[in-house]
C-alpha cells in the first residue's frame, strides 16, 4: 500500500466515510451540548435522596462514560461509583442507588436487561440515549431521560454521554459545583482541537505523531496512576474499533505486580510494539519514582513515549488524556487504510443475537 500522508486532505475523503475525524474535531462543542442537555433534563424531587451508590449501566462505547465519571470524581464522591457491563446487577443495588442506563442506540440487550432489573428493585433510574427502546420505556413510564442527538457511532458520542452524567451528579448534589472545572476543561479541549485537527500539520500535531509512532506496532497503553486507568482502556478500545488493531492497556501500580513479568518472554512474542505511558501532572513523588523504575525494568529495547494529561482539574486531565487517544486512533485508521466507522463483527454479533 502506498504511504499515506496525514497532511493530505484526500486521505480523509477517501477512507473516513462518515467524517469521524470531523466528529472528533467537534468534541469540545459536543461536551458543551451534553452539559446543556443534562442541565435541562426533567429530574423530579424523588431523585433528591441520600444515595448509597452510583451505577452506570452500558456496553462498549456507552459504558466508558461510567468509568470516566468514577475516575474523575473518585476523590470527591462520598458514595461508590461503578460501571456494570452485564445483563445482571450486583446484589447491593437497591432503592437508594442512582442508576444511569446508558445506551447510545437505546437497544443494547445487556443494558436493557439490567435497566429492567434496576427498575424492579426500585432504584432511581435515569436513561441516557439517542432513542430506541430505552427512550421509549423512559417516556412511557415518566422516567427521566437525557436524550442526545443521534446518527453517530456511540464511541464518537462520549462528550454527550459522559457530560450528561457529570451534569446530573452535580445537579443532584453528589459532587460540588463544577463551574470552574467545566470552564477549564473546555478551554483545554478547545486548544487540543486546534492542535489535533486535520489542518494542523504533523510536525505540530501530537495526535498525528502518536499515530505515526504506533503504525504497524502493537500499542501498549499504560496509565501512570489508577485515575488514568479508564483512559488507557479507552485508548485500547479506540484502537480496536477505529484502527482495527489489537492493543493492550494496564495501569500502575497494579501492572508492577503482574504484567511487568510478562515482558520477559512477551517482548519476543509480541512483535513490534510501542508503549505509551499516560502521565498525570497530579502524580505523587512516589508514583513518579515508581514510573522511573518500571520503565527501567522494561529494558532499553522497549520503545516508550510519555504523554502528559493537561489541566488542573481531574475533569480536564482525564478528558485531555482521552482526547489525544481518540484523535490518534482515527489517524492510525487512516495510516492502516481502513474506514474508522466500520465495526462489522459487532454488527454481525448483534444481528445474530437478535435472531434468537
Ligand atoms: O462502539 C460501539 O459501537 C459499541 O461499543 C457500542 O457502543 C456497544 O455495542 C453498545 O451499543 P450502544 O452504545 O448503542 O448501547
Amino acid at each position: 500500500m502506498a504511504a499515506v500522508s496525514l497532511d493530505d486532505p484526500t486521505t480523509f475523503a477517501a477512507l473516513d466515510s462518515r467524517d469521524m475525524l470531523g466528529m472528533a474535531e467537534g468534541f469540545p462543542d459536543q461536551c458543551r451540548q451534553g452539559l446543556k442537555l443534562a442541565d435541562e433534563a426533567q429530574i423530579g424531587d424523588s431523585y433528591r435522596i441520600e444515595y448509597d451508590g452510583i451505577v452506570g449501566l452500558g456496553m462498549g462505547g456507552s459504558a466508558i462514560g461510567g468509568d470516566l465519571l468514577a475516575a474523575i470524581y473518585s476523590g470527591e464522591l462520598s458514595v461508590p461509583a461503578t460501571t456494570v457491563r452485564d445483563y445482571a446487577l450486583p446484589s447491593w443495588v437497591g432503592e437508594r442507588t442512582l442508576v444511569f442506563a446508558v445506551s447510545y442506540s437505546g437497544n443494547t440487550e445487556e443494558t436493557l436487561a439490567a435497566f429492567d432489573e434496576a427498575r424492579r428493585r426500585g432504584a432511581r433510574v435515569i436513561g441516557v440515549t439517542s432513542g430506541g427502546e430505552l427512550a421509549r420505556i423512559c417516556g412511557e413510564n415518566g422516567l427521566p431521560c437525557v436524550v442526545v442527538p443521534g446518527g453517530r457511532p456511540p464511541r464518537a458520542s462520549t462528550g454527550y454521554l459522559l457530560m450528561s452524567l457529570v451534569a446530573v451528579v452535580e445537579r443532584l448534589g453528589l459532587i460540588g459545583g463544577q463551574a470552574a472545572a467545566r470552564r477549564e476543561c473546555l478551554e483545554v479541549l478547545d486548544a487540543q482541537a486546534a492542535e489535533y485537527g486535520r489542518h494542523s500539520p504533523a510536525d505540530a500535531n501530537r495526535a498525528k505523531q502518536v499515530a505515526g509512532l504506533l503504525h504497524d506496532k502493537v500499542p501498549v497503553i499504560y496509565a501512570s496512576t489508577p485515575i488514568l486507568g479508564a483512559v488507557a482502556y479507552r485508548w485500547r478500545t479506540q484502537f480496536n474499533e477505529n484502527a482495527k488493531v489489537l492493543a493492550m492497556s494496564h495501569e500502575l501500580p497494579e501492572l508492577d505486580h503482574n504484567e511487568i513479568v510478562g515482558w520477559e518472554l512477551g517482548r519476543n512474542l509480541l512483535g513490534p510494539r510501542c508503549v505509551i505511558v499516560l502521565t498525570d501532572p497530579g502524580m505523587s513523588d512516589r508514583a513518579r519514582r515508581r514510573l522511573e523504575i518500571t520503565q527501567d525494568l522494561l529494558g532499553s529495547g522497549v520503545e516508550v513515549h510519555r504523554e502528559a494529561a493537561r489541566g488542573d482539574s481531574a475533569l480536564a486531565r482525564i478528558l485531555s488524556a482521552m482526547y489525544l487517544g481518540d484523535c490518534a486512533s482515527l489517524y492510525l485508521a487512516l495510516l492502516n487504510g481502513v474506514d474508522p466507522l466500520a465495526i462489522r463483527p459487532i454488527e454481525e454479533l448483534k444481528k445474530r443475537l437478535a435472531q434468537g
